[in-house]
C-alpha cells in the first residue's frame, strides 16, 4: 500500500518507519523543514532505542520518504495518518488545531479513495470533526477511522511491532478491511485488533492512560503511609501484585509521572467530562497527588538539611522523564530543579541523552555535566531522578570520596539501602525502610 503519515514525533515516526519496514512505500510529512531535512539526511531528530537505524534502512530501500508538502504524500494514498500533537488548551482540553488542519491538509490533496486514519490522541467525537472537514475540502470518497496508539517512549519499535493490541474504530466494512491487512504482519502472535465505534476507540486511550496514571498516584500515596508507618512499600507492592487482579506492572512509586501523554491525557479527560457535567474526582485526586509527588524529594532534602538547601550543591542523575527517551515534556525533574533553584541551591545534572533538550529547557539554571561522576563531585547531596539502567549499580566507593555529603535521595528506589548504608550514605527511597 500507499501510506502518507501526517506528523513525524514520536508516534509519526515510528508509525511510518514500522510500516515502510513491513513493506509498505510510506511517505511522512512534517511542516517543519529542520526535521524533514534531518530526516532526509539520514538523522532522526529524536532518541529512540533502534528507530535510527530502521529509518535510515528503510529510506535506503526506497520505502520511506520525507517531506514538507503533504500533497506529495497524500496523492494516490491508500491511506493517510494523522500523527501531530494534541497539547493541552487553556481549559486541559486537548487542542485539535492541528489534527483539523493536517485533516484539511490531506482533504485537498486526495486524488482518490482514501482512509484517513486518526493516530493523536483526541477528545471523543473528534472523527467526525475530521469527517467534516474532510467532507468540506475533497469531493472523493474517504472513510475516517481512530486507531489511538499505545506505543511507549523509549520501546516505540517493539510496542509497535508487537503490540498487546489494536484498537480500531471503524463504520466501514472497506476501512475495515484495509485496517485488518495493514496490522496482519503485527498480531502474528494472537494480538487482537479490536474493532468498535470511533468514539469507544478515542475513549479507549484516554480510559487507558488515566488508569495508568492512577495506580502510580494511588502507589505514591501508599509510599507516602509506608514513609509516616514504618511499613516498607516494596514488600507492600509485591504483596499486592502478586494477586492475579492486580498484577505487578505500574506499581512502582516514585518522583511522579510525567511524559508528553499522562499529565494532558488525565487533563483532557476530566476535561471532557466536566463539558458534559461529570466530575471526574478520582482524577482529580490522581492530578493532585502526583503534583505533590513531584515536590516529595525536595522536601525530604529540606527535612535532612534542617529546612534549607541555599548554598548546597545537589548532584542530580536523570533528566528525562523515563529511561531510554529524550522527552522532557512534563518531567517531574523539572519540578524538582525548579524548586532546588528556587530555594537557593546550585544545582549540577546529567542525563544520558536529555541534556540538549534539557538545556534548551532550563537556560543556564542548572550545570549540565556529561557524565554521571561530576554530577556528584563535591556535591552534598545526589539525588536519582531517571532510573537509566547505568545508575542502578553505581560505583559506591568512587561516590562516596567524589562527593562532599554523603546523602542519597534515590526517587525511583532502585538503590539498595543496605548497600547504600554500608558504604557510608545516608539513603532516602520513597516509602522504603
Ligand atoms: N509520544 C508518545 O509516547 C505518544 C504515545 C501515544 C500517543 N501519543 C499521541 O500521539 C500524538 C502525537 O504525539 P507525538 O509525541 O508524536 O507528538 P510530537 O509533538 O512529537 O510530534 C508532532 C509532529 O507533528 C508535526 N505537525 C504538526 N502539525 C502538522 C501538520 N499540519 N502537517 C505536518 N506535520 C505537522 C509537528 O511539527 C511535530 O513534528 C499526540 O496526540 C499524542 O498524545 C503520543
Amino acid at each position: 500500500m500507499k501510506i502518507a503519515v501526517i506528523g513525524t514525533g514520536y508516534v509519526g515516526l515510528v508509525t511510518g518507519t514500522c510500516f515502510a519496514e513491513s513493506g509498505h512505500v510510506v511517505t511522512c510529512v512534517d511542516v517543519d523543514q529542520r526535521k524533514v531535512d534531518l530526516l532526509r539526511g539520514g538523522g532522526v531528530p529524536i532518541y529512540e532505542p533502534g528507530l535510527e537505524e530502521l529509518v535510515k534502512r528503510n529510506a535506503r530501500e526506497q520505502r520511506l520518504f520525507f517531506t514538507t508538502l503533504a500533497a506529495e504524500a497524500v496523492a494516490g494514498a491508500d491511506v493517510a495518518f494523522i500523527a501531530v500533537g494534541t497539547p493541552p488548551g487553556e481549559t486541559g482540553e486537548a487542542d485539535l488545531t492541528y489534527v483539523l488542519n493536517a485533516a484539511a491538509d490531506i482533504g485537498k490533496a486526495l486524488t482518490g479513495y482514501c482512509v484517513v486514519v486518526n493516530k493523536s490522541t483526541v477528545p471523543v467525537g473528534s472523527a467526525e470533526r475530521v469527517r467534516e472537514v474532510l467532507a468540506r475540502t475533497t469531493t472523493h470518497p474517504f472513510d475516517v477511522v481512530s486507531n489511538p496508539e499505545f506505543l511507549k517512549e523509549g520501546a516505540a519499535i517493539d510496542d509497535f511491532m508487537r503490540p498487546d493490541r489494536v484498537v480500531v474504530g471503524v463504520e466501514s466494512d472497506r476501512a475495515r478491511a484495509v485496517m485488518a491487512d495493514l496490522y496482519a504482519p503485527f498480531v502474528r502472535a494472537e494480538q487482537p485488533i479490536l474493532f468498535m465505534d470511533p468514539r469507544s476507540a478515542e475513549l479507549t486511550k484516554y480510559a487507558a492512560n488515566a488508569m495508568l496514571a492512577t495506580r502510580i498516584s494511588f502507589m505514591n500515596e501508599i509510599a507516602s503511609l509506608c514513609d509516616r508507618m514504618g511499613a516498607d512499600v516494596d514488600a507492600v507492592r509485591r504483596g499486592m501484585g502478586s494477586d492475579k487482579r492486580i498484577g505487578h506492572p505500574f506499581l512502582y512509586p516514585g518522583v511522579g509521572f510525567g511524559g508528553s501523554c499522562f499529565p494532558k491525557d488525565v487533563r483532557a479527560l476530566m476535561t471532557m467530562a466536566r463539558f458534559i457535567g461529570l466530575d471526574f474526582d478520582l482524577l482529580r485526586a490522581v492530578e493532585r497527588v502526583n503534583e505533590r509527588q513531584k515536590r516529595s524529594l525536595v522536601e525530604k532534602a529540606l527535612r535532612h538539611f534542617g529546612g534549607s538547601v541555599a548554598g548546597k550543591t545537589i548532584g542530580v542523575w536523570g533528566l528525562a522523564f523515563k529511561p531510554k527517551t529524550d522527552d522532557m515534556r512534563e518531567a517531574p525533574a523539572l519540578t524538582i530543579l525548579e524548586a532546588l533553584v528556587g530555594q537557593g541551591a546550585k544545582v549540577r545534572a546529567h542525563d544520558p541523552v536529555a541534556r540538549e533538550v534539557a538545556a534548551q529547557m532550563l537556560r543556564g539554571t542548572v550545570e549540565l555535566v556529561e557524565e554521571p561522576y561530576q554530577a556528584a563531585a563535591g556535591a552534598d547531596a545526589l539525588f536519582l531522578v531517571t532510573e537509566w539502567n547505568e545508575f542502578r549499580q553505581p560505583d559506591w566507593a568512587r561516590l562516596k570520596a567524589t562527593m562532599k555529603g554523603h546523602v542519597l535521595f534515590d526517587g525511583r528506589n532502585v538503590w539498595d539501602p543496605a548497600k547504600a548504608r554500608a558504604a557510608g550514605f545516608t539513603y532516602f527511597g520513597i516509602g522504603r525502610r
